[in-house]
């Protein structure tokens, strides 16, 4: 299958973008594995005609935004997002009606609506330098992440509203889980995605503790873990970053701060939907025109930040 995967690609001038998340099989047939940011920017560089996503829904529709002309497929319709379902358009709608000299950011993790109600998209990698670079005195809007959200403003002190929305897997990585990885491995560094439960007590109180945790995108713990001298790291993040650690930095150990956070919308796509996708060009994600015309001009804003 891996051969025939690697066959049409060639046939059909076809890449695979996959996420960090995705199952180590499908990410050993991607052309490009990366977070959320770098799969946008590659899906902007892309001289292909097919663009295969091995990811959740809303990043193949960002990469349907952003290459209108291009066939934009995802292997399995069911790929999507407890955090981006979070969402409800009319209360956006609603917000910016009472605000509106207002700002709405929107994280990645959103449907095309949403992002075309959106100022600026932006992904873990970059929300910190979008937030801060915001005029201090317009009402802000974060959307949908409320972990993320809370760790934007302990980081920045910027006085944002934040929606109520969670990562179901990420949600259960707890302060509690990560104290009794922590107490476990005392050697270890600590790297927490800030969609993490455990996010602000991270940052606030394991400071105290002498253990300096890394808030990294997915992709920013790749690079962390490359060219850091520690032979031991807790990861908390969804478990599929792992085995990408382990092939990027090997011979060191990844510590995973909850065993159960797996995203089981990220598991969907297995190799032989990745096949099929591109055998039978399916499931083709398209975003109508004036939607992701507004989509598009907020994901630009957040690309001229990279
Ligand atoms: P990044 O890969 O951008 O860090 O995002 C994590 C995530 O939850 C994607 O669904
Ligand atoms: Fe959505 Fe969470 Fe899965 Fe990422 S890990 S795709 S945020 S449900």
């Amino acid at each position: 299958m891996r051969d025939e995967i690697i066959k049409l690609k060639k046939d059909k001038n076809a890449v695979v973008l996959a996420h960090n998340y995705q199952l180590p099989e499908v990410k050993e047939v991607a052309d490009f594995i990366g977070d959320s940011l770098n799969l946008s920017m590659e899906a902007t560089r892309t001289k292909a005609s097919i663009i295969v996503f091995a990811g959740v829904y809303f990043m193949a529709e960002t990469a349907a935004i952003l290459n209108p002309d291009k066939k934009v497929l995802i292997p399995d319709l069911n790929a999507g997002c407890s955090l981006a379902s979070s969402v409800d358009v009319e209360a956006v709608r609603r917000w910016k009606e009472r605000n509106p000299n207002g700002v709405v950011v929107a994280y990645i993790n959103t449907y095309a609506d949403v992002k075309a109600l959106a100022d600026y998209v932006c992904t873990s990698a970059n929300c910190l330098k979008i937030i801060e670079a915001l005029p201090r005195d317009k009402p802000v809007l974060f959307l949908p992440d409320k972990y993320l959200g809370l760790y934007i403003k302990a980081k920045t002190g910027r006085d944002i509203e934040i929606w109520e929305g969670e990562c179901h897997v990420h949600a259960r990585i707890t302060s509690e889980k990560i104290l009794t990885k922590i107490k476990l491995h005392r050697d270890a560094e600590v790297l927490v995605h800030p969609e993490c439960g455990c996010g602000t007590a991270c940052l606030l109180a394991l400071p105290k503790m002498g253990v300096e945790p890394k808030f990294l995108s997915t992709e920013g713990m790749v690079k962390y873990v490359r060219q850091s001298p520690a032979r031991k790291f807790i990861v908390a993040t969804e478990v599929g970053i792992i085995d990408r650690l382990e092939k990027e930095a090997p011979g060191k150990e990844y510590i995973p701060a909850a065993e159960d956070a797996v995203c089981e919308y990220m598991k969907l796509i297995t190799l032989e939907k990745v096949y099929r996708s591109l055998r039978d060009e399916v499931y083709r994600v398209v975003v109508p025109e004036e939607v992701a015309r507004r989509a598009r001009a907020a994901i630009r804003r957040m690309l001229e930040f990279t």
